[in-house]
Protein backbone atom coordinates (compact mmCIF):
# COMPACT_ATOMS: atom_id res chain seq x y z
CA UNK A 1 0.00 0.00 0.00
CA UNK A 2 2.72 2.31 0.80
CA UNK A 3 4.92 1.70 -1.86
CA UNK A 4 1.28 2.28 -4.19
CA UNK A 5 1.23 5.79 -2.53
CA UNK A 6 4.72 6.78 -3.25
CA UNK A 7 4.26 5.45 -6.78
CA UNK A 8 1.13 7.41 -7.40
CA UNK A 9 2.55 10.83 -5.25
CA UNK A 10 5.59 10.32 -8.31
CA UNK A 11 3.35 10.28 -11.12
CA UNK A 12 0.69 13.21 -10.04
CA UNK A 13 4.12 15.39 -9.08
CA UNK A 14 4.41 16.72 -12.38
CA UNK A 15 0.76 17.72 -12.17
CA UNK A 16 1.26 20.10 -8.71
CA UNK A 17 4.08 20.93 -10.25
CA UNK A 18 2.13 22.68 -13.50
CA UNK A 19 -0.27 24.30 -11.18
CA UNK A 20 1.67 25.67 -9.11
CA UNK A 21 4.31 27.43 -12.13
CA UNK A 22 0.62 27.51 -14.40
CA UNK A 23 -0.77 30.97 -15.31
CA UNK A 24 -2.95 32.62 -13.18
CA UNK A 25 -5.49 34.04 -15.86
CA UNK A 26 -7.69 32.20 -18.15
CA UNK A 27 -6.34 31.61 -21.48
CA UNK A 28 -8.51 32.08 -24.94
CA UNK A 29 -8.56 28.68 -26.40
CA UNK A 30 -7.53 27.88 -30.18
CA UNK A 31 -7.56 24.53 -31.92
CA UNK A 32 -4.28 24.30 -34.13
CA UNK A 33 -4.73 22.89 -37.29
CA UNK A 34 -1.43 21.73 -39.11
CA UNK A 35 -3.69 20.67 -42.53
CA UNK A 36 -4.73 24.46 -42.82
CA UNK A 37 -1.69 25.72 -45.45
CA UNK A 38 -2.68 29.03 -45.88
CA UNK A 39 -2.73 30.01 -42.65
CA UNK A 40 0.59 28.06 -41.94
CA UNK A 41 2.21 30.06 -45.00
CA UNK A 42 0.75 33.14 -43.09
CA UNK A 43 1.95 32.18 -39.61
CA UNK A 44 5.54 31.63 -40.90
CA UNK A 45 5.51 34.93 -43.02
CA UNK A 46 4.69 36.67 -39.93
CA UNK A 47 7.22 35.10 -38.00
CA UNK A 48 10.05 35.59 -40.43
CA UNK A 49 9.47 39.22 -40.38
CA UNK A 50 8.77 40.08 -36.92
CA UNK A 51 9.81 37.41 -34.37
CA UNK A 52 13.24 35.84 -36.27
CA UNK A 53 15.19 38.93 -35.52
CA UNK A 54 15.23 38.05 -31.87
CA UNK A 55 13.95 34.52 -31.34
CA UNK A 56 15.85 31.65 -33.71
CA UNK A 57 14.13 28.35 -34.16
CA UNK A 58 17.05 26.53 -34.58
CA UNK A 59 15.97 23.21 -35.05
CA UNK A 60 13.30 24.05 -38.24
CA UNK A 61 15.18 24.39 -41.46
CA UNK A 62 13.53 26.58 -44.10
CA UNK A 63 13.49 23.88 -46.57
CA UNK A 64 11.82 21.76 -44.35
CA UNK A 65 9.31 23.90 -43.60
CA UNK A 66 8.43 25.39 -47.46
CA UNK A 67 8.13 21.63 -48.56
CA UNK A 68 5.48 20.69 -45.26
CA UNK A 69 3.23 23.88 -45.41
CA UNK A 70 3.60 24.35 -49.33
CA UNK A 71 5.87 27.20 -49.93
CA UNK A 72 7.90 27.26 -53.40
CA UNK A 73 11.61 27.24 -52.50
CA UNK A 74 12.11 30.54 -54.70
CA UNK A 75 9.61 32.55 -53.27
CA UNK A 76 10.68 31.54 -49.68
CA UNK A 77 14.33 32.47 -50.53
CA UNK A 78 12.95 35.99 -51.96
CA UNK A 79 10.57 36.80 -49.50
CA UNK A 80 11.27 34.79 -45.80
CA UNK A 81 15.41 34.82 -45.53
CA UNK A 82 16.64 38.71 -44.76
CA UNK A 83 20.01 37.18 -44.10
CA UNK A 84 22.74 35.51 -46.28
CA UNK A 85 21.86 32.18 -44.95
CA UNK A 86 20.39 29.61 -47.78
CA UNK A 87 17.33 27.54 -47.69
CA UNK A 88 19.22 24.09 -46.78
CA UNK A 89 20.17 25.78 -42.64
CA UNK A 90 18.52 26.36 -40.24
CA UNK A 91 16.27 29.34 -39.06
CA UNK A 92 18.96 30.92 -36.65
CA UNK A 93 19.73 34.61 -36.63
CA UNK A 94 22.55 36.72 -35.30
CA UNK A 95 21.54 37.81 -32.09
CA UNK A 96 24.30 37.62 -29.06
CA UNK A 97 22.64 36.14 -25.83
CA UNK A 98 24.83 37.87 -23.48
CA UNK A 99 24.15 41.55 -25.67
CA UNK A 100 20.13 40.21 -26.00
CA UNK A 101 20.04 39.82 -22.17
CA UNK A 102 21.76 43.25 -21.56
CA UNK A 103 19.49 44.57 -24.10
CA UNK A 104 15.78 43.05 -22.58
CA UNK A 105 17.05 41.56 -19.18
CA UNK A 106 16.85 37.97 -20.56
CA UNK A 107 17.55 36.64 -24.13
CA UNK A 108 14.83 36.29 -26.15
CA UNK A 109 14.33 31.56 -25.81
CA UNK A 110 14.18 29.90 -29.26
CA UNK A 111 10.78 29.27 -30.10
CA UNK A 112 11.37 25.85 -31.94
CA UNK A 113 9.49 23.89 -29.17
CA UNK A 114 7.76 27.00 -27.47
CA UNK A 115 4.13 25.43 -27.95
CA UNK A 116 5.33 21.94 -26.40
CA UNK A 117 6.68 24.30 -23.45
CA UNK A 118 3.63 26.79 -22.77
CA UNK A 119 0.67 24.92 -24.49
CA UNK A 120 -1.10 26.90 -27.78
CA UNK A 121 -3.77 28.46 -25.80
CA UNK A 122 -0.83 30.29 -23.76
CA UNK A 123 1.51 31.37 -26.62
CA UNK A 124 -1.86 33.05 -28.35
CA UNK A 125 -2.95 34.72 -25.36
CA UNK A 126 0.35 35.82 -24.94
CA UNK A 127 0.89 37.71 -28.10
CA UNK A 128 -2.66 39.42 -27.83
CA UNK A 129 -2.18 40.17 -24.33
CA UNK A 130 0.28 43.52 -24.20
CA UNK A 131 -0.53 46.66 -22.52
CA UNK A 132 0.95 49.92 -21.90
CA UNK A 133 3.09 50.06 -18.17
CA UNK A 134 4.90 53.15 -18.39
CA UNK A 135 6.84 51.32 -15.07
CA UNK A 136 8.23 48.90 -17.67
CA UNK A 137 11.48 49.33 -19.67
CA UNK A 138 9.77 48.94 -23.01
CA UNK A 139 6.77 50.85 -21.88
CA UNK A 140 4.84 47.34 -21.59
CA UNK A 141 3.97 44.48 -19.71
CA UNK A 142 1.63 41.64 -20.42
CA UNK A 143 -1.00 39.60 -18.39
CA UNK A 144 0.01 36.45 -18.92
CA UNK A 145 3.91 36.65 -18.53
CA UNK A 146 3.96 39.82 -15.88
CA UNK A 147 7.19 41.68 -16.42
CA UNK A 148 8.32 40.62 -19.48
CA UNK A 149 11.41 41.85 -21.16
CA UNK A 150 9.78 41.30 -24.71
CA UNK A 151 8.44 44.51 -26.52
CA UNK A 152 5.21 44.61 -27.67
CA UNK A 153 7.23 43.90 -31.66
CA UNK A 154 3.00 43.54 -32.97
CA UNK A 155 2.12 46.98 -31.70
CA UNK A 156 2.20 48.49 -35.30
CA UNK A 157 -0.89 45.89 -36.81
CA UNK A 158 -3.00 45.58 -33.35
CA UNK A 159 -2.39 48.82 -32.02
CA UNK A 160 -1.74 50.30 -28.72
CA UNK A 161 -3.51 48.13 -26.02
CA UNK A 162 -4.24 49.58 -22.38
CA UNK A 163 -6.14 48.28 -19.58
CA UNK A 164 -9.21 49.71 -18.31
CA UNK A 165 -12.45 48.57 -16.52
CA UNK A 166 -15.60 47.39 -18.30
CA UNK A 167 -17.43 44.13 -18.41
CA UNK A 168 -16.37 40.94 -19.02
CA UNK A 169 -17.96 37.00 -18.65
CA UNK A 170 -18.29 36.09 -15.48
CA UNK A 171 -15.84 32.85 -14.71
CA UNK A 172 -16.40 29.93 -12.62
CA UNK A 173 -13.53 28.01 -10.50
CA UNK A 174 -13.00 25.83 -13.80
CA UNK A 175 -12.83 28.65 -16.13
CA UNK A 176 -16.53 28.07 -17.54
CA UNK A 177 -18.52 31.05 -18.28
CA UNK A 178 -21.73 31.46 -15.55
CA UNK A 179 -25.05 30.97 -16.93
CA UNK A 180 -28.02 32.69 -15.19
CA UNK A 181 -30.31 29.79 -14.39
CA UNK A 182 -33.02 32.53 -14.75
CA UNK A 183 -32.61 34.13 -18.32
CA UNK A 184 -30.06 31.13 -19.72
CA UNK A 185 -27.42 34.18 -20.43
CA UNK A 186 -24.20 34.31 -19.79
CA UNK A 187 -23.69 36.51 -16.44
CA UNK A 188 -20.98 39.35 -16.46
CA UNK A 189 -18.41 41.04 -13.76
CA UNK A 190 -17.32 44.20 -13.62
CA UNK A 191 -13.68 44.00 -13.97
CA UNK A 192 -10.68 46.62 -14.47
CA UNK A 193 -8.36 43.62 -16.28
CA UNK A 194 -10.16 44.51 -19.61
CA UNK A 195 -7.83 45.06 -22.47
CA UNK A 196 -9.05 47.55 -25.28
CA UNK A 197 -7.27 48.78 -27.78
CA UNK A 198 -7.15 52.98 -29.03
CA UNK A 199 -9.45 53.27 -32.08
CA UNK A 200 -6.93 53.53 -35.12
CA UNK A 201 -3.66 53.05 -33.31
CA UNK A 202 -3.56 49.77 -35.39
CA UNK A 203 -3.47 48.72 -39.13
CA UNK A 204 -5.63 45.64 -38.27
CA UNK A 205 -8.89 45.38 -36.81
CA UNK A 206 -9.36 43.09 -33.12
CA UNK A 207 -10.81 40.18 -35.42
CA UNK A 208 -8.00 40.72 -37.89
CA UNK A 209 -5.47 40.50 -35.40
CA UNK A 210 -6.59 37.59 -33.30
CA UNK A 211 -6.60 35.96 -37.10
CA UNK A 212 -2.81 36.67 -37.14
CA UNK A 213 -1.40 35.72 -33.21
CA UNK A 214 -3.78 32.63 -34.32
CA UNK A 215 -1.53 31.76 -37.89
CA UNK A 216 1.71 32.50 -35.96
CA UNK A 217 0.29 29.58 -32.49
CA UNK A 218 -0.58 27.53 -35.82
CA UNK A 219 2.78 27.66 -37.03
CA UNK A 220 4.78 27.48 -33.61
CA UNK A 221 2.51 24.50 -32.84
CA UNK A 222 3.47 22.71 -36.23
CA UNK A 223 8.01 23.52 -35.72
CA UNK A 224 6.84 22.00 -32.28
CA UNK A 225 5.77 18.95 -34.12
CA UNK A 226 6.95 18.90 -37.78
CA UNK A 227 6.18 15.54 -37.59
CA UNK A 228 2.17 15.22 -37.17
CA UNK A 229 0.94 15.26 -40.49
CA UNK A 230 3.50 12.47 -41.50
CA UNK A 231 2.88 10.57 -37.97
CA UNK A 232 -1.08 10.67 -39.20
CA UNK A 233 -0.70 9.08 -42.47
CA UNK A 234 1.75 6.87 -41.45
CA UNK A 235 -0.50 5.59 -38.66
CA UNK A 236 -4.12 4.80 -41.83
CA UNK A 237 -1.53 3.14 -43.31
CA UNK A 238 -0.70 0.90 -40.71
CA UNK A 239 -4.27 0.56 -39.96
CA UNK A 240 -4.48 -0.54 -43.49
CA UNK A 241 -1.72 -2.82 -43.75
CA UNK A 242 -2.84 -4.97 -40.48
CA UNK A 243 -6.38 -5.07 -41.82
CA UNK A 244 -4.71 -6.62 -44.81
CA UNK A 245 -2.82 -8.78 -43.06
CA UNK A 246 -6.27 -9.52 -40.71
CA UNK A 247 -7.81 -11.16 -44.40
CA UNK A 248 -4.40 -12.74 -45.25
CA UNK A 249 -4.30 -14.52 -41.60
CA UNK A 250 -7.99 -15.63 -41.53
CA UNK A 251 -7.56 -17.65 -44.86
CA UNK A 252 -4.61 -19.15 -43.18
CA UNK A 253 -6.96 -19.91 -40.85
CA UNK A 254 -9.42 -21.68 -42.84
CA UNK A 255 -6.40 -23.42 -44.88
CA UNK A 256 -4.91 -24.94 -41.75
CA UNK A 257 -8.15 -26.07 -40.34
CA UNK A 258 -9.81 -27.64 -43.25
CA UNK A 259 -6.86 -30.26 -43.17
CA UNK A 260 -6.61 -31.06 -39.71
CA UNK A 261 -10.63 -31.62 -40.13
CA UNK A 262 -10.03 -33.80 -43.02
CA UNK A 263 -8.44 -36.09 -40.98
CA UNK A 264 -10.77 -36.48 -38.06
C1 LIG B 1 13.14 42.74 -29.88
C2 LIG B 1 13.33 41.36 -29.63
C3 LIG B 1 12.11 40.45 -29.66
C4 LIG B 1 11.27 40.26 -30.73
C5 LIG B 1 11.31 40.89 -32.10
C6 LIG B 1 10.30 39.25 -30.30
N1 LIG B 1 10.57 38.87 -29.02
FE1 LIG B 1 9.61 37.42 -28.00
N2 LIG B 1 10.82 37.72 -26.39
C7 LIG B 1 11.87 38.61 -26.34
C8 LIG B 1 12.52 38.51 -25.07
C9 LIG B 1 13.71 39.34 -24.62
C10 LIG B 1 11.84 37.51 -24.34
C11 LIG B 1 12.19 36.99 -22.94
C12 LIG B 1 11.37 37.73 -21.98
C13 LIG B 1 11.64 37.39 -20.54
O1 LIG B 1 12.03 36.25 -20.23
O2 LIG B 1 11.42 38.28 -19.75
C14 LIG B 1 10.76 37.05 -25.20
C15 LIG B 1 9.85 36.08 -24.84
C16 LIG B 1 8.93 35.51 -25.68
C17 LIG B 1 8.06 34.40 -25.36
C18 LIG B 1 7.98 33.71 -24.01
C19 LIG B 1 9.09 32.71 -23.89
C20 LIG B 1 8.97 31.90 -22.63
O3 LIG B 1 9.62 32.25 -21.66
O4 LIG B 1 8.24 30.90 -22.64
C21 LIG B 1 7.32 34.12 -26.48
C22 LIG B 1 6.26 33.04 -26.65
C23 LIG B 1 7.71 35.06 -27.49
N3 LIG B 1 8.69 35.88 -26.99
C24 LIG B 1 7.16 35.09 -28.75
C25 LIG B 1 7.52 36.01 -29.71
C26 LIG B 1 6.91 36.06 -31.03
C27 LIG B 1 5.85 35.09 -31.55
C28 LIG B 1 7.48 37.09 -31.68
C29 LIG B 1 7.13 37.61 -33.05
C30 LIG B 1 5.81 38.12 -33.18
C31 LIG B 1 8.47 37.69 -30.77
N4 LIG B 1 8.46 37.00 -29.59
C32 LIG B 1 9.29 38.75 -31.11
C33 LIG B 1 12.27 39.47 -27.36
C34 LIG B 1 11.68 39.58 -28.60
Amino acid sequence: MKKLLMIGAILLAPVFANAAGGPSVPLDHIKTDPTNQQSLQRGMQLYANYCLGCHSAQYQRYERAADDIGIPHDLLSEHLIFSDQKIGEQMTNAMDPDQAKAWFGAPPPDLTNEVNLRGADWVYTYLRSFYVDESRPYGVNNVVFPSVGMPNVLAELQGIQRKGCGQVAKLDDSGNTVVDPLTGKAMTAQSCDVLVVDQGTGSMSVEEFDQAAYDLTNFMAYMSKPYLQDSKSIGIKVIFFLLFMTLVFYFLYVEFWRDIKKKH
